[in-house]
C-alpha cells in the first residue's frame, strides 16, 4: 500500500496534546506522512476533549464538514480519538456514520491496527464503486469502557496503558524546534469531581514505574530536550508501590495510588518500597542535570506534603509555579463538587507553599495558578460573593474560569439540574475576570525591578504578525504535535526574516510571559531560542512582562 498522509487536530488538555505527539511517533515510524492541512490527508484525525460542551461542538462540526468530502473520496478514512469516543463509543458512529475509527484515551496503542484496518475496508469500499455504500462507516472500535476500574483487568490495562508511553520516539531537536516536552507520571483520576467527565474518560488512577519516567526524561534530555513538565491529572498524588508492581510481557506494570491485590509477580527491578511525589521530583532533579527546568501539573490542593514543598525549595531547576485549582470558594458547593476539602484548608495550603517557597529577593517569586467554575449548580450570589473572595486572597497569577457545562457522564450531570441561567453565569465569568485582572495586573507591575532567568520561546505572537510569519495553533514551545501541525514542523517559520531588532517572548520559572527586544545582527535566533537568558523587568501589565537582556 502507498505511504498514507495523515491529518492530526488536538482538542483540549495537555494530557491530549502528548498523546498526540505519541501517536504522531508511532504512525511516522510505521511510515505514514504527516500533513498540516487537512483537504491534503487520507487519514483525517481528530484528537478530542469532553471536558467542556465547546469543545466537543467543535469536533461535531468537524466531521459535519468531512462528510462532504467523503462522499466524493470515499477511501477517506477519518478518526475520532480521546475523551468523546471513550465516551459517547459507538454511538457517535450511529449519529455520523462518516466516522471509521473510534479509539479511547487507553487504548492508542491500538490506533495503528486500527487505521490499517480502516484503510483497507475503506479501499475496498472505494474501489466497488459503490457511492451508497461508501458511505458506511469502516466501524474501528477500541474503547476501554469501564474496564481499568475492575481490580481483575488492572494489569492489562495498566499494560496497554504503558505501552504507548514507552513507545515515545524520541529524535534530537533541531534547530528553532521546541526544548519543551510533557511526561506523563499518572493516568486517570479516582476524584470523581461531580462536574468532572475524566474519571469516565480516562479510568481509574495509575502510576507508571519510576524508572521508566527516568529513563523518559533521561532519553529526552539526551535529545536536546532541557523543560520537562510532568502531567498527571492529580499530578501530586503521584506514588509507585515498589513491592506491588507486576511484570506483565517484560513491561513493569504501573499500578493505582494502594496495593494492588493481584499482583503475582515481584517487580525484579526495584527493592522494596515508596517512590513518592517528593522522591521521584527529587530523583529526576538530581539525576538529570541537562533539565534546566522541571514543572509539574495539575495539584490537587489536598494531599500536598511539606516533603514535596521542601524539595521544590531545594531544588534549584524545580520551577516555582504551582497550578492548584480551587474550583469555588463557597465550601457548600465544594462540598457539591465533591471536592474533599474547604477553602479554608486551601488557603492553609497556600500560606504553607508561600512560606516554604516564596523567594522573590532571589528572582523567584512563587507563583500560582488556579481553575474556577462559575454557576455549578445551585450556585447562589452569596456562593459566588465567597468565590470572589477566595479568588481575591489566592492572589494567582492568573485564573482560568469556565462556565459551568453539563457533562454527560459526571456524576452531576443526572443528578442536578443546570439551574444557574447562562445569563447569570455570563455575568459571574466577567466580573471574576474582571477581578483576577487587578490582580494579575498588580502581580506583573511587582515585577518591575526584578531579574529574572527566562526561558526564551521564540519570536513574540505580536513580531510574527509583524513580519507576516503564519501562526499556528499552538506552535511554540508546545509546538510538538499541536494542531494540525506535524512535528517536525518549525516553530518559527522562517527565522532568517527576524534579522534586526525583534520582539522574542519566553517564561521566568514562574510562567510569567516575558517580552524583550534582541538585536539579531548580533544575537542568531537559533542560538536564543530554547536557552535561557537574563532579563531586567521594566514594565508589565496583567497579561505579560517587558524586560531587557542584561
Ligand atoms: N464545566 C466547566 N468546567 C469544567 N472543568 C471540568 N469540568 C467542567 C465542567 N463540566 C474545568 C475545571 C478543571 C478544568 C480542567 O476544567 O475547572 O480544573
Ligand atoms: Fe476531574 Fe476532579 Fe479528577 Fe480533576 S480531580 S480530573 S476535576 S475528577
Amino acid at each position: 500500500m502507498p505511504p498514507r498522509t495523515v491529518y492530526l487536530e488536538t482538542f483540549g488538555c495537555q494530557m491530549n496534546e502528548l498523546d498526540s505527539e505519541l501517536v504522531a511517533g508511532r504512525l511516522r515510524q510505521l511510515g505514514y506522512r504527516f500533513t498540516a492541512e487537512a483537504g491534503e490527508a487520507d487519514v483525517v484525525l481528530y484528537n478530542t476533549c469532553s471536558v467542556r460542551e465547546r469543545a466537543e461542538q467543535k469536533v461535531w462540526s468537524r466531521l459535519g464538514e468531512i462528510k462532504k468530502r467523503k462522499a466524493d473520496e470515499p477511501s477517506l478514512v477519518v478518526g475520532v480519538l480521546g475523551c468523546m469516543a471513550e465516551r459517547d463509543g459507538e454511538a457517535m458512529i450511529d449519529r455520523m456514520p462518516v466516522v471509521d475509527v473510534l479509539c479511547g484515551p487507553g487504548e492508542l496503542d491500538k490506533l495503528p491496527e486500527l487505521i490499517d484496518n480502516a484503510v483497507r475496508t475503506r479501499a475496498s469500499l472505494a474501489s466497488d464503486g459503490s457511492g451508497r455504500r461508501a458511505r458506511r462507516s469502516a466501524r474501528q472500535v477500541a474503547l476501554q469502557g469501564s474496564a481499568s476500574r475492575r481490580s481483575g483487568t488492572l494489569a492489562a490495562a495498566g499494560d496497554t496503558l504503558e505501552l504507548l508511553d514507552l513507545s515515545r520516539t524520541i529524535s534530537p531537536v533541531d534547530e528553532g524546534r521546541s526544548r519543551s516536552a510533557y511526561v506523563r507520571i499518572t493516568r486517570g483520576c479516582n476524584k470523581f469531581c461531580t462536574y468532572c467527565v475524566v474519571p469516565n474518560t480516562r479510568g481509574a488512577e495509575m502510576h507508571r514505574p519510576p524508572e521508566n519516567i527516568l529513563d523518559e526524561c533521561k532519553r529526552l534530555a539526551d535529545s536536546g530536550v532541557i523543560e520537562i513538565t510532568l502531567l498527571g491529572q492529580t499530578v501530586n498524588h503521584y506514588r509507585f508501590e515498589h513491592g506491588a508492581s507486576v511484570s506483565v510481557g517484560g513491561v513493569v506494570q504501573p499500578q493505582k495510588g494502594r496495593t494492588y491485590k493481584g499482583a503475582h509477580h515481584r517487580d525484579a527491578l526495584s527493592a522494596a518500597g515508596v517512590t513518592t511525589f517528593a522522591d521521584l521530583l527529587r530523583r529526576i532533579h538530581d539525576e538529570i542535570p541537562a533539565i534546566r527546568r522541571l514543572r509539574f501539573v495539575t495539584s490537587y490542593p489536598r494531599d500536598f506534603g511539606d516533603d514535596v514543598l521542601e524539595v521544590i525549595r531545594d531544588s534549584p531547576r524545580i520551577c516555582r509555579y504551582l497550578h492548584v485549582p480551587a474550583q469555588s470558594g463557597s465550601n457548600r458547593v465544594l462540598k457539591a463538587m465533591n471536592r474533599g476539602y474547604t477553602v479554608e484548608a486551601y488557603f492553609e495550603f497556600l500560606d504553607r507553599a508561600r512560606a516554604i517557597l516564596d523567594q522573590p529577593e532571589l528572582g523567584r517569586p512563587l507563583m500560582i495558578s488556579g481553575d474556577v467554575i462559575v454557576g455549578f449548580p445551585t450556585e447562589t450570589d452569596a456562593d459566588f460573593e465567597a468565590t470572589i473572595d477566595m479568588v481575591r486572597r489566592s492572589r494567582a497569577k492568573n485564573q482560568f474560569i469556565f462556565k459551568y457545562s453539563p457533562r454527560p457522564g459526571s456524576l452531576a450531570f443526572d443528578k442536578i439540574p443546570d439551574d444557574v441561567p447562562e445569563s447569570v453565569k455570563r455575568q459571574r465569568n466577567n466580573a471574576l475576570l474582571a477581578v483576577q485582572g487587578e490582580i494579575s495586573d498588580e502581580i506583573s507591575r511587582e515585577q518591575i525591578g526584578r531579574e529574572f532567568d527566562i526561558l526564551v520561546e521564540g519570536l513574540s505572537r505580536a513580531e510574527k504578525k509583524r513580519r507576516g510569519v503564519d501562526i499556528k495553533p499552538g506552535s511554540g514551545m508546545v509546538g510538538i504535535t499541536v494542531g494540525g501541525a506535524p512535528a517536525s514542523a518549525k516553530p518559527e517559520t522562517d527565522i532568517a526574516e527576524a534579522a534586526g531588532l525583534a520582539q522574542f517572548s519566553g517564561r521566568t520559572d514562574g510562567d510569567q510571559i516575558v517580552f524583550f527586544d534582541v538585536d539579531t545582527t548580533i544575537q542568531a535566533p537559533d542560538d536564543l531560542i530554547g536557552s535561557i537568558v537574563r532579563v531586567r523587568i521594566d514594565n508589565a501589565d496583567k497579561l505579560a512582562l517587558q524586560g531587557t537582556l542584561i
